[in-house]
């Protein structure tokens, strides 16, 4: 059977690094990192993700701004919003929550943020940096999951990696990351011609692409370690019933409750082949939070440098 990599643990991990030096900087009089979250409309994902980012804030001594935007919210109003942000000096960290209403430019709106608030990462100044590998606000989660991975010793060096999704939020920059630390990387995606074989290469398999149970343990090679980054709410009992085959419990959770969550592997199966294995909940999704966290941090003392 394989270990599973607690991401809660290590996102408490993460935090805990934040809250001490948060506290060391109050103790020497600076003051606290600011993060303003920018939420538009009432996309009820959104909101528990708004929530979950003001309770960590909390935590960790982040001061926690929220900006609430009704749906029909004009491009305009928001530019402006972003612009008085950009320039608030107590705002270390600007994200807007998305996905943006119908309506509105998501992309016109992230680069509108000033690169050195970009919490997320998503600016182009600074996905320019990543890909030159020079310091810079990287996306939050693979930067977590990055930190998971030093974290529990995996040598990065020579191996085969295959980064399943190309996203700008995960796929691009995580195959960047990989990368920089001499991985060999290949990114696969839905179009990729037979994705269980070029899956079985991975000694890492990194899977993004938002599919619930899309990997079945025979497209993991023996051994290999497995990030589930995907968060998917499966309701299909006929679905269920085929990717939770190898979790009984899961699937009564199914029958019983009527949702479960799920990653984009079958996390049962996977649990026979793999070393390693991230669940779904309380694998890479804590770990968010924390890179989100980490980087205002990090965007604060940068501010003073
Ligand atoms: N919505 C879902 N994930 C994210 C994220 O990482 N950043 C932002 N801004 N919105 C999201």
């Amino acid at each position: 059977m394989a270990t599973i990599l607690d991401g809660k643990a290590h996102a408490d991990r993460m935090l805990e690094e934040v809250r001490l030096r948060v506290e060391a900087r109050a103790a020497a009089g600076q003051r606290l990192p600011g993060l303003a979250v920018v939420l538009v409309g009432e996309d009820p994902a959104s909101q528990v993700y708004v929530r979950n980012k003001a309770t960590a804030c909390a935590r960790v001594g982040v001061h926690s701004f929220e900006h609430r935007l009704p749906a029909d919210t004009p491009q305009a109003v928001l530019d402006a919003l972003i612009d008085r942000l950009n320039a608030d000096p107590t705002v270390d960290g600007i994200l807007v929550q998305l996905p943006l209403p119908g309506g509105l430019d998501s992309k016109r709106a992230l680069h509108r943020i000033s690169p050195a608030k970009d919490v997320d990462g998503f600016h182009p100044m600074n996905q320019g940096l990543l890909l030159e590998g020079l310091p810079g606000l990287r996306p939050c989660t693979p930067t977590a999951c990055m930190s998971l991975l030093a974290h529990h010793g995996l040598a990065l060096k020579g191996l085969r990696a295959v980064v399943l999704g190309r996203s700008e939020i995960v796929g691009k920059p995580m195959a960047l990351m990989l990368l920089e630390q001499h991985a060999t990387v290949t990114i696969a995606h839905s179009r990729t011609q037979d994705l269980p074989a070029v899956c079985r290469e991975a000694d890492l398999l990194v899977a993004a692409v938002g599919r619930p149970g899309l990997v079945e343990g025979s497209w993991i090679r023996p051994g290999a370690v497995v990030l589930d980054v995907g968060i998917n709410r499966v309701q299909d009992l006929d679905l269920g019933a085929r990717i939770f085959a190898a979790e009984p419990t899961k699937l009564a959770n199914l029958q019983a409750k009527g949702a479960v969550l799920c990653g984009d592997v079958r996390f049962g199966e996977a649990m026979r082949v793999a070393s390693a294995v991230t669940p779904v909940p309380g694998g890479v999704g804590p770990l968010t939070i924390a890179g989100l966290l980490t980087n205002t941090l990090w965007a604060a003392e940068q501010a003073e440098a």
